[in-house]
């Protein structure tokens, strides 16, 4: 028998979502939407129950999906057993959000920092959305969000392997975007410049922000309101789309 699509039980997966940007983003979706928040990590499982505490504590509900977005069998089989108990839910929301760097001149980089860059944000987005997308299809709404960079927009030195990597996502986030629109999914970027996580915890912020109009970081914070709004029913023309939020170091 056909399900009404009102008995699901309707989640947003947050990847890389115990930490930064992917922490910002949970509390605000739990702040701005009924969804239930999926906070997936690798490997800091403390740092991911402070984002579940601030989730409930925004009185939200949410839960902790352990599992590393690079490997292709670890996302099955964790999605898989998520959707054996949980059979009345639908991942309407995806934001792949997980991603590293390593950085570095090209001409000393290593392979293995290469490898593991491209296989966090961009086999990482393969492996969860081509995991997702099927049941999307199906249920004929849905919101994707692929955190980049404005590296990937513009290359930055030092960062090739990044760089690579955020801008086949965004090449991706296009095509995607194309193949599903009739579906009511959309698939888009967001592209933030510098912002205050961990990620940047040994930038010089004193001097990188004369290189920044706004004179500033950013805070995770300003990155999820974006992200939040991609996921609601405001925006639902906005397709194929890359958002720069980078305090005008990049248009
Ligand atoms: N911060 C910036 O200035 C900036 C600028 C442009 C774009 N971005 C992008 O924004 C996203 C978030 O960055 P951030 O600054 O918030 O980073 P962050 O503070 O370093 O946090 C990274 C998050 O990703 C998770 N993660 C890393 N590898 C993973 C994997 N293989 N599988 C699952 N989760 C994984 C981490 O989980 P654990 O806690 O378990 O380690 C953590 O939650 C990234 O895609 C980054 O490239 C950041």
């Amino acid at each position: 028998m056909k399900k009404d699509k009102k008995e699901l039980k309707k989640y947003a997966l947050i990847t890389g979502g115990s930490r930064g940007i992917g922490s910002a983003i949970c509390i605000q979706l739990a702040k701005d939407t009924d969804y239930q928040i999926l906070i997936n990590y690798k490997g800091n499982i403390d740092a991911a129950n402070r984002t579940l505490e601030q989730v409930i504590a925004a009185g939200g509900k949410g839960e902790l999906l352990q599992f590393d977005v690079a490997d292709e069998n670890d996302v099955k089989t964790t999605l898989d057993t998520w959707h054996d108990s949980h059979k009345d839910a639908i991942v309407e929301v995806v934001v792949n959000n997980a991603g590293i760097t390593k950085d570095g001149l090209f001409m000393w980089m290593k392979n293995e920092d290469w490898t593991n860059v491209i296989n966090t944000s961009l086999h990482g987005f393969f492996n969860v959305t081509n995991h997702l997308i099927q049941k999307l299809l199906v249920h004929r709404y849905g919101r994707i969000i692929n955190m980049v960079s404005v590296s990937g927009l513009k290359g930055t030195p030092g960062q090739t392997n990044y760089s690579a990597a955020k801008g086949a996502v965004i090449g991706a986030t296009k095509a995607l975007a194309q193949e599903v629109a009739k579906r009511n999914i959309t698939v888009n970027a967001v592209a933030p410049g510098f912002i205050k996580t961990d990620m940047t915890s040994e930038l010089d912020e004193k001097e990188l922000k004369k290189l920044i109009p706004a004179n500033r970081f950013g805070e995770a914070e300003e990155v999820a309101h974006v992200v939040s709004f991609l996921a609601s029913k405001k925006a639902s023309y906005i397709t194929g789309e890359v958002i720069n939020i980078n305090g005008g170091i990049y248009s």
